[in-house]
């Protein structure tokens, strides 16, 4: 038995250096670590059960019978995050660059399928030159059946993936199917095909940076979630993310404790919106005052700024934040921001994340660059995902809900649960100004003084609309509260809503327009 003992040992750790010590060094000279490092990194120290360490590859052609290494370029198991059971893969650039075998895909679809049974999130940690050549068909296959099994955990269980090298061609695909995406500055790529295909096929000369790097995709595309300077920063804010959510959709996220009994109005909240309506302020002030420990974990930060996403805790409960940003575009609503917004809506309602929306909005974007790329599709899919989702929803207008904006940014109409208004809001179907040229525009054209006459109509105008009691009149505000009580109203309700049940009628599917 000694020996027998011995020779696993052995065995274990020649599986351990998969393409050897070389290549572990080209590797770390490239600035990236190893697929074991970083799985290392990722999981709570001695949790990581592993899987198909000896598996090998079973191709013959082009050679590579000579080059079975055991583990064959994936690394996949089941670990604990912050005490909490996940699956996981790591692709291993230094076994055929982390090329997909027929091997290899099974050995992460058969992690995906037990991820799928027991109910608990996935983390792709991808690091691949995409389908491996030397076998054909059999690794594009292996691909297809990775994007099935991605396709259909959607919404059953969170997925997280990291590019933490190359990702080319259709390997891109699976990670987009993911909920989120992280990169790394200038060691990531993603690309359907790289610069060499780009110059034959377009004629254009583009780096592998400016065409699929990070912070390409973090700040132009919208491809990519997050982006930071190195691995160890991904690896660090993929434990932080999974904090905020359960581990399948029938489960509930994590609650924090929370000390109920030390909360006093936070009266910073009263001096922040400026006394010129025009004015802007920035958003993520109020949505640090009122989170728990101003703790706040931004989706997409860099992209569509005009609108907000992320995740916080209120209450100790985990909850997703969507604001529009008066500092970016005047918060205005564009096509961007209403993508952002929806697929971020969608994520929290599929996984029982209760929604906060703050809203200072002046309406859509006008102008035919937005309406020839087809804003009326795109907004409408942030309408459709606040219409759609089910989880308890808060809305706290801050200032302006003008025109189709208010209806969309979680009004009462489309089962807003609690809506709110600061004693600044303007809820009206639209600005002033525009609203007094068209429906003055006989008398302020024909008055003797027409500066003066729109002047006075104009402050006729505030003084009747842009206020929040019309629409608290109604019922469509549940109350008029002052900033300073915002984040105990806030407390109280998410504690209120927390046994909520509703539903949406039954049907196949629904059909988001996409
Ligand atoms: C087999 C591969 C490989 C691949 C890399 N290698 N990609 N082996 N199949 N797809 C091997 C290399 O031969 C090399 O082996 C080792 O991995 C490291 O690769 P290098 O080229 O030396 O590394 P680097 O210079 O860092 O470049 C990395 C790279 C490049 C950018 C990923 O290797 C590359 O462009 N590879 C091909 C990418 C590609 O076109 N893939 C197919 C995409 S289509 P040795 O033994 O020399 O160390 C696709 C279809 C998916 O994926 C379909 C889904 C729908």
């Amino acid at each position: 038995m000694k020996d027998k003992i011995e020779k696993l040992l052995k065995l274990r750790e020649e599986a351990k250096l998969g393409g050897g010590e070389d290549k572990i060094k080209q590797q770390h000279a490239k600035g990236k670590l190893t697929a074991r490092e970083r799985v290392q990194l990722l999981v709570d120290e001695g949790s990581f059960q592993e899987v198909d360490l000896f598996v090998k590859h079973r191709s013959t052609d082009f050679g590579i019978d000579k080059q079975r290494i055991p583990g064959d370029g994936v690394i996949t198991g089941f670990a604990k995050i912050d005490g909490r059971q996940i699956a996981i893969f790591s692709q291993d650039f230094t076994v055929f660059g982390g090329s997909l075998s027929e091997t290899h895909a099974e050995k992460i679809c058969k992690i995906m399928d037990m991820a799928m049974k027991i109910g608990i999130p996935l983390i792709g940690l991808n690091d691949s030159g995409g389908a491996r050549i030397q076998e054909g068909v059999v690794s594009l296959g292996g691909y297809a059946d990775i994007f099935l099994r991605n396709t259909l955990a959607s919404g059953v269980i969170p997925q997280i993936s990291a590019v933490l090298g190359p990702c080319a061609g259709g390997a891109v695909y699976s990670p987009a199917i993911t909920d989120f995406i992280f990169m790394v500055k200038n060691t990531s790529h993603m690309f359907v095909t790289g610069p060499n295909v780009v110059k034959t096929v377009t004629h254009e000369e583009v780096s592998f940076e400016d065409l699929g790097g990070a912070e390409t995709h973090s700040i132009k595309s919208g491809v990519a979630h997050f982006a930071f300077d190195s691995e160890v920063e991904v690896l660090e804010n993929i434990r932080k993310l999974l904090n905020y959510m359960p581990l399948n959709w029938k489960d509930l996220p994590p609650e924090k404790e929370f000390d109920f009994e030390n909360e006093n109005p936070v009266t910073e909240l009263d001096a922040i919106i400026p006394d010129n309506p025009n004015k802007p302020y920035d958003m993520k002030e109020i949505i640090n005052l009122l989170l728990d420990n101003g703790e706040f974990l931004e989706v997409h930060s860099n992209y569509a700024e005009n609108i907000i996403v992320g995740f916080g805790r209120v209450g100790g409960l985990s909850i997703g934040v969507i604001a529009n940003q008066p500092s970016v575009l005047a918060g205005v609503l564009d096509i961007n921001a209403s993508v952002k917004g929806a697929r971020f809506i969608r994520f929290c309602d599929a996984f029982n994340i209760p929604l906060l929306v703050l809203e200072d909005v002046p309406g859509f974007l006008p102008g035919t660059e937005q309406e020839w790329n087809g804003i009326i599709r795109h907004g409408s899919k942030l309408l459709f995902a606040f219409c759609e989702a089910t989880v308890p929803k808060v809305t706290v207008i801050t200032r302006k809900a003008y025109g189709g904006a208010y209806d969309v940014m979680n009004s009462k109409h489309i089962r807003g649960d609690f809506n709110f208004a600061w004693p600044s809001a303007e809820i009206a179907v639209m600005g002033p100004k525009g609203a007094v040229e068209i429906i003055f525009k006989k008398e302020i054209t024909t008055a003797k003084d027409p500066a003066k006459k729109l002047v006075d109509m104009l402050s006729d105008y505030i003084e009747k609309f842009a206020n929040p009691y019309i629409a608290a009149e109604r019922g469509y505000i549940d109350e008029v509260i002052i900033p300073r009580e915002t984040r105990q109203k806030l407390i109280t309700v998410y504690q209120l809503l927390k046994t909520k049940v509703d539903l949406n009628p039954k049907k196949k599917h629904s059909n988001i327009p996409l």
